[in-house]
C-alpha cells in the first residue's frame, strides 16, 4: 500500500455527523467534509477521493441521486461509496447496493467497527488497483518482448533467405513469390472439405513465413553444382538432393535450442518433404501419398510452378500455360491430385503474382 494518506469524503447534511466522522477518521485519513451533495460534486471537480461516505436523507439532492450521478460519470464511477445512514430497513439497504454502493452502514455506528470496515474496503480497492497495474504492465512488457522476438526472428530469417538467394543466383525473388503462391493455394484449400480440418490447426503466418526456409539446405551445396549452367550428372544430383536433409538438420538444431516449435515444425516439414512425390519416387524419404506431410505436398506444387516459369542456369523460363500443363499432367504421379485441382482453381492468381513481380 502506498504511504500517502488516503482521502475520504464524508457527505452529511447534519453538521454534528460531519464532525463525529471527521474526528473518528482524521488520525488515519485526510477527511473532506461536505454538508450537501452539491458540495460533494464541487469538491469532486478538484479532488478524487479514495472513498465517499454518503448520507442518504438529505434535502435538495439525496444520497441515491448523488450516487446515480457519480456512477454515470466516467471520472467518478470507480470511486468506492459507502452509505452511512439512519435508514435501516432492508429495502433501503438493497437499493443502496443496487445503485453501486460497496457497503451500507447504519447510524448510530460503532467507531472502531466503522474504521475497520473502511480500512478493509480500502485495502481491497488498493489490491484491485495494484493487480490491474500489474496486469497492464505485464501486458505491455509481454507485448514488447514478443515484438522484439518476432522482429529478431524475421531479421534472421530474412538474412538467411538472402544468403540462400545470393548464392543461388538464378532464383531471384523465388522465395518471396513462393510465399505468395503458397498463401493463395492454402487460402483456397479452406474451401475443400478434405483438408480443411488439418489446416485449421495451423498458424497461417507461421506456415507461410516458414516456407522461405524450404531451400535453406542449398547453403551447403557447392557453387559448382548450384550454379552449373547445364544438366546435373547423377552424382551431382545426389549432392543436390541433400539440400532437403541439410535443411531438416539445420532446423532440428535450432529446435533443440528453443522452446518455440510451432513455427519451426512447418519449416522442418517443408524443407524435408518438398521434393517427395505422390507416387513415392521423390526424395529424400521416398514417401508416397498422404504419408508426405501436407506442408510438403503444398510446397511441391508451388516450388515447381515457380521453377518452371523462371529461368534457371539449366533451363529457360516456360510460360504460365506450359507450367500449368506440366503440373496438371503430373497430378497423381508427382503431385497430390486433390491439390492439383485446388491449384487449377487459383492458377490465374499464380499468373498474376508471377507477372507482378
Ligand atoms: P529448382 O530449380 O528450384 O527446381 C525445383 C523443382 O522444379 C525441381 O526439383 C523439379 O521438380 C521442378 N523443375 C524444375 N525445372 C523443371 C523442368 O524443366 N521440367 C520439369 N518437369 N520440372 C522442373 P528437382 O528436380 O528435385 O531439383 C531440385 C533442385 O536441383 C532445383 O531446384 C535446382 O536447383 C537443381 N537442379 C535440378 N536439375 C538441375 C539441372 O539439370 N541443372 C542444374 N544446374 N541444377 C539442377
Ligand atoms: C491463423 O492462422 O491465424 C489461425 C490458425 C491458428 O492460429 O492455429
Ligand atoms: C537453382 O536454380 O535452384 C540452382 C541453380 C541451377 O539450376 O543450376
Ligand atoms: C521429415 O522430417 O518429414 C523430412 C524427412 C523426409 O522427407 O522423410
Ligand atoms: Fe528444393
Amino acid at each position: 500500500m502506498k504511504n500517502t494518506r488516503k482521502k475520504i469524503f464524508i457527505v452529511d447534511d447534519v453538521p454534528a455527523n460531519l464532525s463525529i466522522g471527521r474526528n473518528l477518521l482524521k488520525e488515519f485519513y485526510d477527511v473532506y467534509p461536505a454538508p450537501s451533495a452539491a458540495k460533494l460534486f464541487e469538491i469532486l471537480e478538484k479532488v478524487i477521493p479514495d472513498l465517499v461516505l454518503l448520507d442518504i436523507d438529505m434535502p435538495e439532492m439525496d444520497g441515491y441521486q448523488a450516487i446515480k450521478i457519480m456512477k454515470a460519470d466516467t471520472r467518478f464511477r470507480d470511486i468506492p461509496v459507502i452509505f452511512l445512514t439512519a435508514k435501516d430497513d432492508e429495502a433501503s439497504e438493497m437499493e443502496g447496493f443496487d445503485l453501486g454502493a460497496l457497503d451500507y452502514i447504519t447510524k448510530p455506528f460503532s467507531g472502531p467497527l466503522l474504521l475497520r470496515r473502511i480500512s478493509n474496503l480500502l485495502l481491497i480497492e488498493q489490491q484491485k488497483h495494484d493487480l490491474k497495474d500489474y496486469a497492464d504492465n505485464l501486458e505491455v512488457k509481454v507485448k514488447e518482448k514478443t515484438d522484439e522476438i518476432y522482429n529478431l526472428q524475421n531479421a534472421i530469417l530474412a538474412t538467411v533467405t538472402d544468403l540462400v538467394e545470393f548464392r543461388d543466383k538464378s532464383t531471384g525473388g523465388h522465395i518471396i513469390r513462393t510465399q505468395r503462391y503458397l498463401k493463395v493455394l492454402v487460402d483456397e484449400l479452406f474451401n475443400w472439405e478434405e483438408y480443411k480440418e488439418e489446416i485449421e490447426k495451423w498458424n497461417m503466418d507461421f506456415f507461410v513465413t516458414s516456407a522461405q526456409l524450404h531451400d535453406v539446405g542449398k547453403i551447403a551445396i557447392t557453387d559448382l553444382i548450384l550454379n552449373k549452367p547445364g544438366k546435373l550428372d547423377p552424382e551431382e544430383f545426389e549432392i543436390m538432393k541433400t539440400h532437403t536433409t541439410v535443411g531438416v538438420e539445420a532446423t532440428e538444431r535450432i529446435m533443440n535450442e528453443t522452446k518455440e516449435h510451432s513455427f519451426l515444425l512447418h519449416a522442418l516439414l517443408i524443407a524435408g518433404t518438398h521434393h517427395e512425390k505422390w507416387d513415392g519416387s521423390g526424395y529424400p524419404g521416398g514417401l508416397s501419398g498422404k504419408n508426405i506431410p501436407l506442408e510438403g505436398r503444398l510446397m511441391a506444387i508451388v516450388d515447381v510452378y515457380d521453377a518452371l516459369v523462371s529461368e534457371r542456369p539449366y533451363k529457360k523460363a516456360f510460360d504460365h500455360e506450359k507450367a500449368c500443363g506440366i503440373i496438371e499432367e503430373n497430378a497423381g504421379s508427382h503431385f497430390d491430385p486433390t491439390l492439383v485441382e485446388v491449384f487449377k482453381k487459383v492458377k490465374d492468381m499464380f499468373e498474376k503474382i508471377k507477372n507482378d513481380f
